[in-house]
Formats: C-alpha cells, sequence, structure tokens
C-alpha cells in the first residue's frame, strides 16, 4: 500500500521499546544480493530475540513487494517487532501478533571513492550480532561522523576494533586482508560474508583476527562493507590521518571490482 495510508499503532513495541529486529536488502539490476542469507539473518535476529514468526511468510511477502513496484534497483527494508500490546509493559506481551513492515523504495549502488573515517568509543551494548531496531547508538555514532564532516565511524572497545556504525571493517597490510572476527561485538554483514568469499576465490589471504585500534594508523588500507554501501574505502581516519598512501590499493580495487561483478551476476 501506498506509504501514506500504512499504519503502526504507537504502542508498538518497536516504537515503545526498540524490540524488534530488521534487515536491508539492495535490489541491482533485478536480483536481490544474496537474499536467502539475508533470510536466515533474519531468522536468527528473530531467535535470538524469541520472537516466533515465519520468515518464509516473510520473504514471500518481499517478492510479493518486489512485484508489485517493479524497480530493477532498489532498496529493501524488512522490519520485524514485538507488536502492539494494550499496555506498556517490559516483559513479553502474551497473545499479541508481531508487526511486519517492508518497504521498497528506489536506489543505485554508489562506487566510493576515498572516504573518511572518525575512530570512536563503541558505546553500545553487547549484543550487536542481533540486527536490532535499538539504533541509538549507531545513530549518535554516525552523527558524530557526519558533523566532523567524516563518512563513517569506526569503532573500538578495549582497544580492539569491532566494527563501523553502519558497516563491518577491513585493514589491508601488503595483500593480506584482517577484518575482525564474528562475535557478540559485531554484525554478521552479509557484505562481509561475501567479501570473505571473494577473497578466498581470488587467493588473497584473509586473517579473522582482532585488529588494535592503535595499528589502524599503520594500514596499508581500510575499508568498511555494507549492503548499500558496498566496499568504501576508507583513506583518512581522524584521528590517524592519512591512510597508507592514501590512494586505493590494489587488493581494494581487485576486490571492489569482484564484488561489482557480484552484484551484477549473482544471486
Ligand atoms: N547496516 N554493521 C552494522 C552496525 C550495520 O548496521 C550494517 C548494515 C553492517 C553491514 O551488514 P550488511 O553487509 O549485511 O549490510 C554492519 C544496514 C545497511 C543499515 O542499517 O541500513
Amino acid at each position: 500500500m501506498p506509504l501514506d495510508q500504512a499504519a503502526i499503532s504507537p504502542m508498538d513495541r518497536g516504537f515503545l521499546f526498540g524490540d524488534g529486529v530488521y534487515e536491508v536488502m539492495a535490489r541491482v539490476d533485478g536480483r536481490v544480493r544474496a537474499k536467502s542469507l539475508h533470510q536466515q539473518r533474519l531468522a536468527a535476529s528473530l531467535a535470538s530475540i524469541q520472537l516466533d514468526v515465519s520468515v518464509e511468510q516473510i520473504f514471500h511477502d518481499v517478492d510479493r513487494l518486489i512485484e508489485k513496484a517493479n524497480l530493477e534497483s532498489a532498496k529493501i527494508y524488512v522490519q520485524v517487532t514485538r507488536g502492539a500490546a494494550a499496555v506498556r509493559d517490559h516483559a513479553f506481551p502474551v497473545d499479541v501478533a508481531p508487526t511486519v513492515f517492508l518497504t521498497i523504495s528506489e536506489f543505485k549502488v554508489t562506487t566510493y571513492g576515498g572516504c573518511t573515517a572518525i575512530v570512536r568509543p563503541d558505546i553500545r551494548w553487547r549484543r550487536n550480532s542481533i540486527k536490532s531496531v535499538s539504533l541509538l547508538g549507531n545513530v549518535l555514532l554516525m552523527q558524530e561522523a557526519k558533523a566532523s564532516g567524516a563518512q563513517e565511524s569506526i569503532l573500538f572497545r578495549d582497544e580492539y576494533v569491532t566494527e563501523a556504525s553502519t558497516s563491518n571493517v577491513f585493514v589491508i597490510r601488503g595483500t593480506t586482508l584482517v577484518t575482525p572476527p564474528l562475535s557478540d561485538l559485531i554484525l554478521p554483514g552479509i557484505t562481509r560474508h561475501l567479501v570473505l568469499e571473494m577473497a578466498e576465490a581470488l587467493g588473497i589471504t584473509v586473517i579473522e583476527q582482532n585488529v588494535r585500534v592503535d595499528s589502524l594508523a599503520d594500514a596499508d588500507g581500510i575499508f568498511v562493507s555494507s549492503s548499500t554501501r558496498g566496499l568504501m574505502p576508507i583513506t583518512e581516519l581522524s584521528p590517524g590521518g592519512i591512510v597508507g598512501h592514501g590512494q586505493l590499493t590494489d587488493t581494494f580495487l581487485v576486490l571492489q571490482s569482484a564484488y561489482d561483478e557480484r552484484l551484477r551476476h549473482h544471486d
């Protein structure tokens, strides 16, 4: 239905508590990128907040939405909350239907040149592997980046890089790619997963290990990854200055063009 006809109760727990999870998918040239991986991650997020909803039905509805909208290149947003109860109570309500909200909007993937990132303490909670709609920490961190004229905020906890405010982080050292291992502290990004797959296919060595925040300054290259930004190179850090020689490294360019190819020719 048109957006101005859609309505959600003010008692919705997504609104009152941020009690819900979401997915963002990119459709490029008529294909939803890695749809089944998004479906699996949504199922995992729902299970970790003990919300029992049919992910198959949601993805069936996503297909209907795509068919109706008829947009070759689009961003698809899926949000599921624990629904609207009659009274505000933190504990889960009984017999309340979840709210499912799907939107599709025109969107073109951009190929980014060198970007700037600020480096900030990770002020978020400790369950970032759940793709929760409670994004206040991420919102504040992204706003801080924007206010500083930067495009992303790279985060660290206890001296180690976790992820960025809306993306996962990769460091290039020589021809080796290093990224923090999956844990409760980061989102298991679908783009991250694809980068690791592509790197392996290209014979690029990948190490999943913790990255000290003070080692970012002497990286040869840094990039962040997400469904909407693809592989976005970070050529300047604040604080930290220019990354490497301030140029995109060959390893990055090889990965970026492999990603481009993958977007256009694979699911
Ligand atoms: N964000 N880490 C965080 C905190 C994110 O919010 C995202 C994506 C990622 C990358 O995940 P993926 O590769 O699956 O998109 C990592 C989406 C795009 C958003 O909130 O709009």
